[in-house]
Formats: structure tokens, C-alpha cells, sequence
């Protein structure tokens, strides 16, 4: 290993002494404007009303192959009888090209692996969509990218309407009415309770999103008032905020008639086979989605079937979705980016920089099958360091004294500055995409203020000398410091996703730039589900991660802005007695995000989240790295994709572009429906039938 130049003996100590004497402010520098990168397009703005409403229809209709094969043959309900009394109508103004036609498929490619089926219990379905399409919400966030900012509110979903009471406190919720699961049983209130007394109250369950009571509010309550309407009880008056916590992915509720009998509480099961009662192989899981599973073949694909009893329609009255088939190819996120641009796949987020110029270059020509669009910086990612000091994750006695340098300033100013953020954006893709990212809210969105972000700029001698501060040395000659009073070396692992070519890139590129440093940094490079795991176990020293919604929207996921409650926060969670063992300024921004949450002025919001990013980034919360804009690429037949469409914003792509409303041209329909008029069968069995 290469010996770094404060071990190269007195100059270096000599200047590591005097860097020592220097204020901390001068480590801080002028934080360069991201490159110009205008967004491809502006989404129409309009207002919730223009997109939706719940009413009945004077007559509704499905795919004729659904009435003459199925309804005809007395296996199937009338339509009219398998829609609420009032479902949701989109509002042909509303759809880019208007009510369209039934037929073929999105054929999506993910880089991720379903762990099984059951959402709500914690298990993967492989991301990409499937479990977006698979799971409806109370309310719903993804489209809001086209409300108009002053009227920002989620759109309503699975709750057609609310009301406050007079003291803020209250909030009444109705269900859609008389809405079925896809295998016929009435969605209800009881649907609700078991997701929240079984799931989001029961510590032992932790749903793949990270609902926790927190999440909701500390101490708020909710209580089933009839089959239809819900009581939401808060501490604080009018948190409009928690919304958007009942949007995707924290209250999209499972089918209490599948799920309960197989959960500890009404079995014998432990956690751990609740989880897993759910395997891949199980099919025609019961969704309130659009989309129901009914094939997979593992390494393969998984094939979902359109769901007869889905509650949303057209003002034609036409049964969405449109589409009735949706593939899921098992393969990985950078083939979904090649497929899409070549046209055997139909839909990428492109997210991954390294692959950007020649997608851009493939989408340029005349005769290219896809669409691409750049928009906003919204992809972003940080070096996380676990804070936890008190047992998340059962550290050994190395990972303990790590978790105590993670906790320390100067410390984590010393990884901070030891990051040549321009080069490591530039290792990704050269060109004007990648940015410099201080950490914290991201530049361009609605809340960021750069007078409030503190950047500490790359500065190698300073990182050396801040940790020779510490004590930090290294006592044997081998490169590598030493924990303070001769300790062993400092060795760091370093958690990151092999799904994604950008996540080994970014974290080798750490690696590499803490060997100067003295720091020996070990890769813990795991695929995505095995990541998951790790990280929500809270076994790793360092994560380089993607960040969440959060860090775009602020008022999505807002309670994870800091460790508001034990098992909500990335890299800060309870330890072994359940406590967060917050640092001083720690709990100044959760103090800071529950104000946020506590208040609907805007000025005020905006001013919170000012103190909010100095907090973060004075503190070096979190290492940022870089962050740069992604691009939706869709195959040309697809007919209403709303313009502007941000990959990332309040949800993802697949959220935001509506797919129960979109469609493909009679004329342009591929015949890629691998089932073609069948629908899913029985929960459990086998195939579509
Ligand atoms: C993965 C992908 C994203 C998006 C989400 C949807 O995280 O990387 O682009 O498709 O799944 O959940």
C-alpha cells in the first residue's frame, strides 16, 4: 500500500500541527453552481380536480373477450357489480391522448428479484414497479409532479375523501365503497386495521417501505368507524403532512382475508414464516393494483395478468387498465436501460450515468423505437456513516469503535474533504450531468437554499490533519492508521448494492480516495435484496446509497429526514434497548422536521428547511457525493404519458406516469401478450386461467 504523506515524517507533521490551528470555517469553500442541464420538458400543471374524481356511470365496459369468456359463461360477475358504487374516473381532459383502447403490454426489465408476495410483511417483489403496480394506497403522490405547487395536496386513492375536525386533531377518511380485492372479496375497513395494528404497531414486522408508527406521528391512533370510514387521531393540529405517509409506500394495505390467517397474532406462525408464507411461486396474490401476478419463472421473468375487479375507470366508463399485460424480465437495471433504448424492452429509468451518452446517442437517431427525456437532478447519492453508538445492528468490538469515529466531526469533515466529488462524478460520465453534491437537499428542488449549504471542498491535507488530531496514527508503518492509543488499524466496511454498476462505482471510487487518507476501506458489496437486509439491520460501518424521495420533495417521507422515531432514519436507528442515541444536532433536526410537519405556512416551512440544510451540512450528516438528472425512456407506441415526467420525484416513473391510464394505438399494438385473453386465477394456484 502506497504511504501517504503525513507518515512521510517532520514536514508533514509539522504541517498537520499548524493545519490543526486553523478555524474550522476555512475548510469550508465556495460551492459551485451545478452544470446548466435544462429538463426536457414542463408537465401541464393542473389541479387534483382536473385529474380525477369518484362517480358512478351511466354503463360501463370491459375488453369484450372478459364479457364473452368469462361473464357469458357465468364465472364472472357483470362489470357493473365488480366496480364500487362510485369508482374513480379519470377525466379524459385530464389524459394527454384521451380515453383509449384495450390491449397489450409493457414489457419492463428490473434488475431486482421478488423475495415473495407479502408487500405489506416486509418482502421484496424485485422494485422496478411491480410492487407500484400490485399495491393501491390510501392516497397518492406520484402524479403530483403535474399539481400546481400552491395547491399541492396527494390525490386521493383508496380514500375518495377526508375532513378535518374543527381542532385539526380528527381526520374522518372514506374508502371507495363496495371496491374488491382481484379475487373478488370486498376491500374494507378491515383491511386498514390489520395493516396498522398487525403491521405498522407490531414492532416485529417491518413493511419494505419503512412505515412505523412514527411515520404517522408519535402517539397518533386510528380506529375503524364502519366498514368504510377510518378515524385518524393526532397530537398536533392539522398535519396535513401525514398525507403523503399514506401514499405509496407506507399505508398501501394487503389482503386481510390472505394475509391474517397466516400472521403470529391469529397463527402459530413465527415472523419469520409470515413473512415467507408468500414465495414467488405463489400466484394471483389478491391486489387492489391494476395488475395481478400470474406467472414467474425465477431468473426469468414474472408475468402479471389485468385485474378484473380494478376499481378505476375511464368517463367513457370504459374498466382500466388499458393494458392487460405487464412482463417483468428478470435481469439487471443496466439491461433494462439497453433493452428499452433498443426496443425490446419498453421502459427504463435511466439512472445509471455510466450508461447515459450512448443511450442519448441510440435515442437520437430518426429510426430509434424509444423516447428519452431528461429531467431534473433528482438522482442523488450519499456515503452514509452508521451513527448508531448503542447497538444497532450488534457491532463487534472494531465495528463499535468505528461507529464511535462516525460520531465524531472531525471525523466525518476529514472523509468529507478527503472526496474529490468532481472526480468521482466525472468517473461516472464526463459532460454536464453530474454535480457536485454537498449532502442534504438536493439543488434545483423547491426547498434547497445554497446560503444555508455548507461545503467542505476537497482538501487532503486538511483530512490528514484533522484525524492526526484525533490521534489517529498510524503506529506500525503499515499505511494505515491506528485507533487512538495504538489500536488496530482503522478497517471500514463499506456496504453497497451490485445490482447497480453506479453503486460499486461510486463506493470503489471512496475506497480509493480514503487510502491517501490512511483509512483501509473493505468493500461489503452485496446484491440488492441481501443490501436490503444489511442495511435494515443496521449491519454495516458505511453505505454508499441512493438517496430516497425525501431528499426531492421534502414533504414526501418527510419523518425520515432525520431519526424522528427508532426505525425510521437510513443510518441512525434505535440500538439494543430500542433508544436513538441522537447527538446534540441531531435532535436539533428532528426538532426541526417535526416543526415542518407541525406547520402548514409556507414560510415558515421554507425557513425550516433552511436551518434543516445547515444543520445537515455543517454537521456532515451524511458524505454527499454527487447527484445528477435521470431520463425516462418509453417505447414510442405508449399513448398518454403525461409530459415532464420526473423518473424521481414524489414517487418513481412507474407511479408517476399513470400506467392504469395508458395505452398503446390499436395500430401500434405489439401482440406481446404472452396469456392473451385469460385472467388471473384462484389466490395460490397456478396461472391465469
Ligand atoms: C428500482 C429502480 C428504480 C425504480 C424503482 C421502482 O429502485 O432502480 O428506477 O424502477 O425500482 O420501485
Amino acid at each position: 500500500m502506497r504511504r501517504h504523506t503525513y507518515a512521510l515524517g517532520g514536514a508533514g507533521l509539522l504541517l498537520s500541527v499548524s493545519m490543526l490551528a486553523i478555524p474550522a470555517q476555512e475548510l469550508t469553500g465556495e460551492l459551485p453552481d451545478p452544470p446548466e442541464f435544462a429538463a426536457q420538458s414542463e408537465p401541464n400543471f393542473v389541479s387534483v380536480g382536473d385529474i380525477l374524481e369518484y362517480k358512478a356511470l351511466p354503463e360501463y365496459h370491459e375488453p369484450a373477450w372478459v364479457t364473452s369468456k368469462y361473464v357469458d359463461a357465468g364465472t364472472l360477475p357483470p362489470v357493473a357489480e365488480r366496480l364500487p358504487k362510485e369508482p374513480m374516473v379519470y377525466k379524459a381532459g385530464n389524459m394527454p391522448d384521451g380515453i383509449g383502447v384495450y390491449g397489450d403490454t409493457m414489457r419492463h426489465v428490473i434488475g431486482g428479484r421478488p423475495e415473495g408476495w407479502n408487500y405489506i410483511g416486509g418482502q421484496s417483489q424485485g422494485w422496478g414497479g411491480i410492487d407500484i403496480g400490485l399495491s393501491e394506497c390510501l392516497t397518492r403522490t406520484g402524479p403530483l409532479f403535474t399539481v400546481k405547487a400552491d395547491e399541492l395536496e396527494p390525490l386521493p386513492n383508496l380514500a375518495k375523501s377526508w375532513e378535518w375536525s374543527e381542532d385539526g386533531k380528527q381526520l374522518t377518511m372514506h374508502l371507495i365503497e363496495g371496491a374488491k380485492w382481484s379475487d373478488g372479496d370486498p376491500f374494507d375497513t378491515e383491511d386498514l386495521m390489520f395493516y396498522w395494528n398487525d403491521h405498522i404497531l407490531d414492532p416485529n414486522v417491518s413493511p419494505l417501505n419503512g412505515g412505523t408508527p412514527e411515520t404517522f406521528g408519535v402517539g397518533t391512533t386510528l380506529e375503524a368507524v364502519d366498514a368504510y370510514t377510518v378515524k385518524w387521531t393526532f397530537k398536533e393540529a392539522f398535519p396535513t403532512q401525514y398525507l403523503y405517509a399514506m401514499a405509496y409506500g407506507t399505508f398501501c394495505p394487503g389482503p386481510s382475508h390472505i394475509l391474517k390467517p397466516q400472521h403470529p397474532s391469529y397463527s402459530s406462525n413465527t415472523y419469520e414464516q409470515y413473512k415467507n408464507a408468500f414465495p414467488p411461486e405463489y400466484m394471483n396474490i389478491a391486489v387492489m393494483g391494476a395488475w395481478v401476478p400470474v406467472e414467474y419463472r425465477p431468473d426469468d421473468i414474472v408475468v402479471m395478468r389485468r385485474n378484473p375487479y380494478y376499481w378505476k375507470v375511464d368517463e367513457a366508463g370504459n374498466q382500466l387498465p388499458y393494458l392487460n399485460e405487464m412482463h417483468y424480465r428478470l435481469s439487471t437495471w443496466a439491461d433494462r436501460d439497453v433493452q428499452a433504448v433498443a426496443g425490446s424492452g419498453d421502459f427504463s429509468n435511466l439512472e445509471q450515468a455510466e450508461s447515459y451518452v450512448e443511450a442519448l446517442r441510440r435515442s437520437a437517431e430518426a429510426t430509434a423505437p424509444a423516447r428519452l427525456q431528461f429531467g431534473a437532478r433528482t438522482i442523488g447519492y450519499t456515503l452514509d456513516l452508521n451513527l448508531s453508538g448503542n447497538g444497532w445492528g450488534e457491532p463487534d468490538a472494531r465495528g463499535q469503535a468505528i461507529r464511535e469515529l462516525n460520531r465524531n466531526l472531525d471525523f466525518r469533515k476529514a472523509v468529507s474533504i478527503a472526496i474529490d466529488r468532481q472526480r468521482l462524478g466525472d468517473s461516472l460520465v464526463r459532460g454536464p450531468f453530474t454535480a457536485i453534491y454537498p449532502g442534504g437537499l438536493y439543488a434545483g428542488t423547491a426547498y434547497y437554499d445554497k446560503a444555508s449549504t455548507v461545503y467542505f471542498p476537497h482538501n487532503l491535507a486538511a483530512a490528514n490533519a484533522l484525524l492526526d488530531g484525533l490521534g489517529l496514527v498510524d503506529t506500525d508503518g503499515n499505511g494505515v492508521r491506528n485507533l487512538a492509543n495504538g489500536g488496530a488499524d482503522v478497517e471500514i466496511t463499506l456496504l453497497a448494492n451490485t445490482d447497480y454498476a453506479t453503486d460499486s462505482n461510486l463506493a470503489e471510487g471512496v475506497i480509493a480516495m480514503m487510502e491517501p487518507l490512511g483509512i483501509r476501506v473493505i468493500a461489503n458489496f452485496q446484491a440488492g435484496n441481501a443490501r436490503d437486509d444489511m442495511h435494515q439491520s443496521g449491519q454495516f460501518d458505511w453505505h454508499v446509497r441512493r438517496q430516497g424521495s425525501e431528499m426531492v420533495s421534502v414533504v414526501q417521507g418527510t419523518s425520515a429526514l432525520a431519526p424522528t422515531g427508532p426505525r425510521i432514519h437510513a443510518f441512525h436507528r434505535g440500538g439494543s434497548d430500542g433508544t436513538v442515541d441522537l447527538l446534540p444536532f441531531e435532535q436539533e433536526m428532528v426538532n426541526v422536521v417535526n416543526a415542518f410537519i407541525a406547520t402548514s405556512d409556507n414560510a415558515e416551512r421554507a425557513e425550516l428547511m433552511k436551518q434543516y440544510q445547515h444543520l445537515y451540512t455543517e454537521n456532515v450528516y451524511s458524505v454527499g457525493l454527487t447527484q445528477y438528472p435521470g431520463a425516462l425512456i418509453i417505447n414510442k407506441r405508449f399513448a398518454n404519458i403525461p409530459d415532464g415526467a420526473p423518473i424521481f420525484m414524489f414517487n418513481w416513473a412507474e407511479d408517476n406516469i399513470i400506467r392504469e391510464r395508458v395505452f398503446v394505438p390499436e395500430e401500434a399494438q405489439g401482440g406481446y401478450e404472452l396469456h392473451p385473453e385469460t385472467l388471473p386465477g384462484a389466490p395460490g394456484g397456478a396461472g391465469p386461467v
